[in-house]
């Protein structure tokens, strides 16, 4: 049976990334680990690693992806939280199983290597969840 193993991060939607990197980093005083651009998910990516988990912030990069239209009908705030688990495809057959709606059916991969998908909002009183795999796994 597939586990989860953690809280990776949890992720806010930002209108504005140097105005969020100047609270989360300068006012707050975490680090940046990366930041890079995502064209496949139409966004910029920020993640501050804090204890065993991360923030991440989202911008999104055009104006028509869901990640945009998101942002403009809720406005910026929280965005998804991301477990790891140690078997991301014997997760997500176990919770189709149970009958819970999911985004993602099969993994995508990231360009690292890591597989991740996520869990419907309605399934999870709405809540986006997106569930890592780390190859090897973390560290
Ligand atoms: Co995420």
């Amino acid at each position: 049976m597939a586990r989860i193993k953690r809280l990776d991060h949890v992720a806010l939607i930002v209108q504005d990334m140097q105005e969020a990197l100047s609270l989360w980093q300068d006012t707050l005083g975490l680090d940046v680990s990366e930041i890079k651009d995502l064209p496949g998910e139409a966004a910029q990516v920020a993640f501050l690693p804090v204890g065993g988990s991360e923030v991440e912030l989202v911008k999104p990069t055009t104006s028509d992806s869901g990640l945009a239209k998101y942002l403009d009908r809720y406005g910026p705030g929280m965005h998804h939280i991301c477990l790891e688990v140690d078997d991301i495809y014997g997760m997500l057959a176990q919770l189709k199983e149970q009958g819970v709606r999911l985004v993602d059916e099969t993994p995508k991969a990231g360009e690292d290597g890591k597989l991740f998908a996520f869990i419907h909002p309605k399934a999870a009183f709405g809540a986006l969840v997106e569930l890592y795999e780390y190859p090897g796994g973390k560290d």
